[in-house]
Formats: C-alpha cells, sequence, structure tokens
C-alpha cells in the first residue's frame, strides 16, 4: 500500500477545566489509537491538538476568581497537556490559540472574507446588561428555549434539543452577571453567509461518505442541519477576550469563538513548523490535495467540524490556487457517561484525568475506555467494570499468557527462545489465527471501530491461553521434546503479535512485553508473523499487571458526589497539631508473624510495647516471608479502635510504606530504642 501524508487533529479542548474521562473516550483516546497505528504502517502522520483558550466560558471562571483570564488558560493548558502525556496521547503538538500565529491566522481569514465581500455587516438587538454595562455573550444569558421550552438553555443553544437560534428568540432571558433581565440594544456584527454553502456542503458529505463511509451517528446529525436549513451566523462578538476584529471601528469586538478555535488546527501545525525550524512545512501537509485530513471530535461539536469548517475553508479556497483541505472523516463519537450520570465538575461526579493516571496505570485506563467507547451511543464508566477488566482480561488473559509462557521459557529453555520443528493442528491452527486476527485488527481500526479490533486482540490472546492448555508443554516436555520446543516457540510468536497489535491501544504494556522479548524497532507488518529466531536471548519476565484490590476501588466509589474545591483540598491537606496529637505512634517488637489461612494479604502479628502485648492483623503478607519479620523493631498506631478482620482481633497498626513497585515495607527504627515510646 501506498505511504499517506494524513493530518489527524483532535478537537482542542477550553482551557477552562481540566479534561476527564468523557473527554478522552469522546475523542483523544480514539485519536491515539489510530495515529499510533498509522505511523506503526509507516504512514507520515502530523497529530495535532491544542487548547481552545478563547470564549466566554474561560471569562466567566476568571470573572469568578477575581484573577484574569490569562491565569486561567495558563493554568488549564498546563494541566491538560499534563494529563494528556500521562495518559500516553502521541500529539505532534499541543498548540494554543493564545498565540500570535493564531490570532494571525484567524485574522488573515477575517480579512480575505471581508476583502472577498462575503461577510454581510448587519445591525442586531443583542441583551445588554444596563447595571454591569455590558454587552452579554451566549453564555452569560439563561432563559427557555423557543423550540422544546426547556429551561436552562443558553443565548444562542440549547442542549437539551440542540436549537441553535438567534438570541432575541431565547424566551425570559436572565443575565448570569446581574440575574436581572437584560434589554435589547443595537449593535452590529460581521455574518458569515452559511446558507449559500448548504448546497456545496451537502455535495460534500456525501461524496465524502460514498467514497470513505462517514459513521451513521455523524451523517444523522447533518441531515439534521440540512433539513432546518442552514443560516449566516455572526462571526463577531462584542467582547474583549478573543481575537480582536481586524477592522477600524470594531474595537470592543472579537471573532466569535468557533470561528478562530477551528482554525486553531491550522495555526498549530504553523507553530509545529516555527519549532521544526521549516516555517513552510505546514502547507506541505494542509495544502497537498493528497493530504488525507481527519478530524476527531465528540458529538457536541459535529456541526462546527462537518460544516462551519469545511464552509469556511470553502470560502478561502474559492480562487485560490493553493487549497486547505478539507476533512476526509469526522469520525464522532457520542457521549461517555460516569456510574450512570452525566460528568459533572460542581456535582463532584467524575474523575479527572490527572487524579485517575497517578492511582491507576493509563494503560488499563485505555483499556477499558476502549472496550466502552461510546462509538454508536452513549456508554457508561463504572469503577467495579473497570477493576474486572484490568484483573480479569489484562492480567489474567494477557498477563497471565506472557507470565507463564516466559517463566516456562525459562525454567526449561535456559530463558532462549526454542527451536520449532513439525507442526501439528494445533500448532498450525494458532499460527493461523494470529495472521488472520492481525489483519482484521488493521482493517476494524481503518474502519474506526476501535472497540471490536481490541476486542478481536484479546480473542486472539484468549485463544493462545487455550493452545498453551491444550498443548500440555508441562507434559510433553518429559515425552516430546521436540513438541514442548515447538509449542512454546509459537506461544513466543504469538506474543510478539500481541504485543504489536496492543502498541496503538497500550503502549506501555507493548514495550514492556518488547523488552522482555528483547526487541526494539518494531512496525505492523511484522505482526501475525514468525519474528524471534531460534536460540535469542529473551529477558526475565516481569508482572505486567498488578491486581487493583476491592478496597483501593471501594475508597474511588466512596469519592463519587463529594465536592472539592481546591481551597477544600488545601484545607484538608493541613491538621492541627492537636489533630497530631490524637494518634499514638508507639515503637514495638514484632515476636511473632504467621501466615492466615486461605487469605493472602493478611499476616497475623504478635508484638510487644513493653509492658503488655498485642496482636495485629496487618496487610503485608504479599510482601514479607511471615519468619523475615520477627525481631524487627517497628512503629505501630496504638489507640487505633479494634478491629476484626477475618474473625480476628486486631489491635493497631503496623506503619509501612509504599514503593513506586507497589511493594510495602514496614518502617524499622533504630534497634536501641525502647518499647512503646510514643513518637512525637
Ligand atoms: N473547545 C471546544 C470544546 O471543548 C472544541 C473546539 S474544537 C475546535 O468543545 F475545532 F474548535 F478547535
Ligand atoms: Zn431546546
Amino acid at each position: 500500500m501506498n505511504k499517506e501524508k494524513i493530518i489527524v487533529t483532535a478537537a482542542l479542548p477550553y482551557a477552562n477545566g481540566p479534561i476527564h474521562l468523557g473527554h478522552l473516550a469522546g475523542a483523544y483516546l480514539p485519536a491515539d489509537i489510530y495515529v499510533r497505528y498509522k505511523r506503526l504502517n509507516g504512514d507520515d502522520v502530523l497529530f495535532v491538538c491544542g487548547s481552545d483558550e478563547h470564549g466566554v466560558p474561560i471569562t466567566i471562571t476568571a470573572d469568578k476568581e477575581k484573577v484574569k483570564p490569562q491565569t486561567i488558560i495558563d493554568r488549564f493548558h498546563n494541566i491538560n497537556k499534563d494529563s494528556f502525556e500521562k495518559f500516553g496521547m502521541s500529539f505532534d503538538i499541543y498548540s494554543r490559540t493564545s498565540l500570535p500565529i493564531h490570532h494571525e491566522t484567524a485574522k488573515e481569514f477575517f480579512l480575505e472574507f471581508h476583502k472577498k465581500d462575503l461577510l454581510k455587516e448587519k445591525k442586531s438587538m443583542q441583551f445588554y446588561d444596563a447595571k454591569a454595562n455590558m454587552f452579554l455573550p451566549d453564555r452569560y444569558v439563561e432563559g427557555t428555549c423557543p423550540n422544546c421550552g426547556s429551561d436552562n438553555a443558553r443565548s444562542d443553544e440549547c442542549e437539551n434539543c440542540g436549537a441553535l437560534y438567534e438570541s432575541n428568540q431565547l424566551k425570559n432571558p436572565k443575565s448570569k452577571i446581574s440575574g436581572e433581565t437584560p434589554i435589547l440594544k443595537e449593535t452590529s456584527h460581521y455574518y458569515f453567509p452559511l446558507g449559500d454553502f448548504q448546497k456545496r456542503l451537502e455535495n460534500y458529505i456525501q461524496e465524502m461518505d460514498e467514497k470513505y463511509e462517514w459513521k451513521e451517528n455523524v451523517l444523522q446529525y447533518c441531515r439534521g442541519w440540512f433539513k432546518e436549513g442552514l443560516q449566516d451566523r455572526a462571526i463577531t462578538r462584542d467582547l474583549d477576550w478573543g481575537v480582536s476584529v481586524p477592522l477600524d471601528g470594531a474595537k470592543g469586538k472579537v471573532l466569535y469563538v468557533w470561528f478562530e478555535a477551528v482554525l486553531g488546527y491550522i495555526s498549530a501545525l504553523k507553530d509545529y513548523s516555527i519549532k521544526m525550524d521549516k516555517p513552510d512545512l505546514w502547507k506541505k501537509y494542509w495544502q497537498d490535495p493528497d493530504t488525507k485530513y481527519v478530524a476527531f471530535i465528540g458529538k457536541d461539536n459535529v456541526v462546527f467540524h462537518t460544516i462551519v469548517f469545511p464552509a469556511i475553508l470553502m470560502a478561502w479556497n474559492d480562487g485560490k490556487k493553493d487549497k486547505f483541505c478539507l476533512p476526509q472523516n469526522v469520525p464522532a463519537n457520542e457521549f461517555l457517561n460516569f456510574e450512570g450520570k452525566k460528568f459533572s465538575k460542581s456535582r463532584g461526579w467524575g474523575i479527572d484525568v490527572i487524579d485517575f493516571v497517578t492511582q491507576f496505570p493509563a494503560d488499563s485506563l485505555r483499556y477499558s475506555l476502549t472496550c466502552n467507547l461510546p462509538e454508536m451511543r452513549d456508554s457508561d464508566f463504572q469503577w467495579k467494570e473497570f477493576q474486572a477488566r484490568h484483573n480479569n482480561e489484562l492480567a489474567d488473559i494477557l498477563g497471565n499468557l506472557v507470565n507463564r509462557t516466559f517463566t516456562f521459557a525459562f525454567k526449561n529453555f535456559e530463558g532462549k527462545v526454542p527451536a520449532i520443528y513439525t507442526l501439528n493442528s494445533l500448532d498450525s491452527q494458532m499460527l493461523k489465527f494470529s495472521e488472520d486476527s492481525t489483519q482484521k485488527v488493521g482493517e476494524l481500526i481503518e474502519k474506526y471501530k476501535f472497540k471490536d479490533s481490541l476486542l478481536e486482540i484479546m480473542n486472539l490472546a484468549r485463544s493462545a491461553n487455550k493452545y498453551f492448555n491444550d498443548s500440555e508443554p508441562w507434559k510433553t516436555f518429559k515425552s516430546d521434546k521436540e513438541q514442548c520446543s515447538t509449542t512454546i516457540n509459537i506461544c513466543l510468536q504469538t506474543i510478539y503479535t500481541l504485543a504489536e497489535l496492543i502498541q496503538p491501544f497500550l503502549p506501555n504494556s507493548s514495550q514492556k512485553i518488547f523488552s522482555m522479548l528483547n526487541e526494539k524497532e518494531t512496525v505492523w507488518s511484522d505482526a501475525g508473523k514468525i519474528n524471534l529466531t531460534e536460540g535469542k536471548e529473551l529477558n526475565k519476565p516481569q508482572i505486567l499487571f498488578q491486581k487493583i484490590e476491592d478496597e483501593t476501588i471501594e475508597r474511588m466509589v466512596k469519592m463519587l458526589g463529594h465536592v472539592e474545591t481546591d481551597e477544600k483540598k488545601e484545607e484538608k491537606q493541613l491538621i492541627s497539631i492537636e489533630d497530631f496529637q490524637k494518634v499514638e505512634i508507639k515503637t514495638a517488637l514484632i515476636i511473632e508473624a504467621e501466615k492466615i489461612p486461605k487469605s493472602e494479604r493478611l499476616l497475623k502479628l504478635k508484638v510487644d510495647l513493653g509492658d503488655h502485648k498485642r496482636q495485629i492483623i496487618a496487610g503485608i503478607a504479599k510482601h514479607y516471608q511471615p519468619d523475615d519479620l520477627i525481631n524487627k523493631k517497628v512503629l505501630i498506631v496504638a489507640n487505633l479502635k479494634p478491629a476484626k478482620l477475618m474473625g480476628m482481633e486486631s489491635e493497631g497498626m503496623v506503619l509501612a510504606v509504599e514503593n513506586q513497585n507497589g511493594k510495602l515495607s514496614v518502617i524499622e527504627i533504630d534497634p536501641e530504642i525502647n518499647l512503646g515510646v510514643r513518637a512525637k
């Protein structure tokens, strides 16, 4: 296949709050899977994103916090950039729309349209807050939707029914700033003639769908818009935060955020080109007719990417030699909910990406989100399901296959890839399965069916486990050494293929497996084939996925619905000296330690506090052999309420700390120190 030149964009998130799992599932994760897959195929991809730093929500937040909008955008640009990195997004550039290059680009488009006489200047009546002395942007006004009658409708669009209207059509308007009923006052704005582009847009979408098969949910939104009929849209606003309108007499006016934000995709590539020291590079992508442009977004952004942005590009391209390419596909997802409800910062419902990935491996989140992508309809994230997918699928299927194969190879074949001899029918089937799966996975990704493609990969891992079981290498090792060698060879080849196939989905785990296989640069076309040569040295196996405990998940569930403002968070971290003095931390000597039958986690300890002895049930069985604990001098919390664990009394808690790999070590103290002494 020919190598493709591809621009992939993911919606530019507002730098007005931290991104949450819903955003990842809507646009970012699918985009990243697609990009990583394309790169592995040798395609020439540029993956573009950045912060959308204008718009009214940002000024509202800034007003609320009594800071400048710049403070808000700096804060969330950094948080979101960092969140994306930790989640494993492989953007080539994460730009921002506050950059001069973006302002220039947006102004250039506006002026070009002005010059072409496309824009109509129209006077209109706009909401004006007489008390606050300002024109009210759309989001500063709330009222009743003229279409469906729902309350809390915004001044220009209704979240409930999706209707778009002019603000003077809104019923019972209220200013969000003063709470007063705003008056309508005359102002003048520039309008983009979207209506004039309807026929061309319909043809464009039809042609793209015929060639590249657009998703049904996306087509449905488009049909809805066309049926209603496209209207001219105001592309300027009375506001002091944004890209100012580059015309005399337009003081106090900025470009409408949606008009300029979509142009952020272009300016982000310009930003990239400048940083790469090749200022014209962006043209080679945006203005090459052979470039394939794919825009990943969530459903609330569909109209702007299938209609508004293409219309802007068409308007620019008319009469120009160098034309921008239009989206070839817009594989938008629906929404992800969280434990049955919409994400809501104010109600404490959901979890920020940064908080998630500091507590759990990013790959596990990527896995469970992919299994749950809202590709055709809304879906739901649940903590219990997250745990089950991690423990029962990642650890028990994929992790187990890798672990048992490597352990076997180290025990019986000196940690080397054993030879492959005559294939029996099980062996041939396994190899065939691997080859077929690879093909299917690729085809599904090309069709933006990420959920199904991951399912296919896991089926391959499942059948590899079954192949291991059915081949019984622990028996053939004694009865038919060549057969045993063949089995383990094929298991390792399949693990190679799996490591390749999971790379777009679980990049970290893929890398770990490849380093265990002692392999570096790999490409997609290797998958499904024999790659490892006989006698190759393997690296020692490491555990890929540590099980997630029930307690951990219960803690996460409990936190739901608790609203934590930043101040509250800080306050909570500080305790008074009195608070600390409530905790009696004392020195103690471990004198007995034994395993508890049927418990993997708990050990029964007897500790000596000098004047008395007591029993503590400690959750450290996975980290210590009982004998290793005896005679250690440790710190315990001595005034903890007694608790019953597995039917046994526990009076206190041994202090321990965890290292990065989750291994616990008890805090040991100087053997000279007396027993029962209180720490202060
Ligand atoms: N900031 C918008 C949102 O979060 C998305 C903007 S996408 C772009 O919904 F096309 F405008 F860049
Ligand atoms: Zn409505």
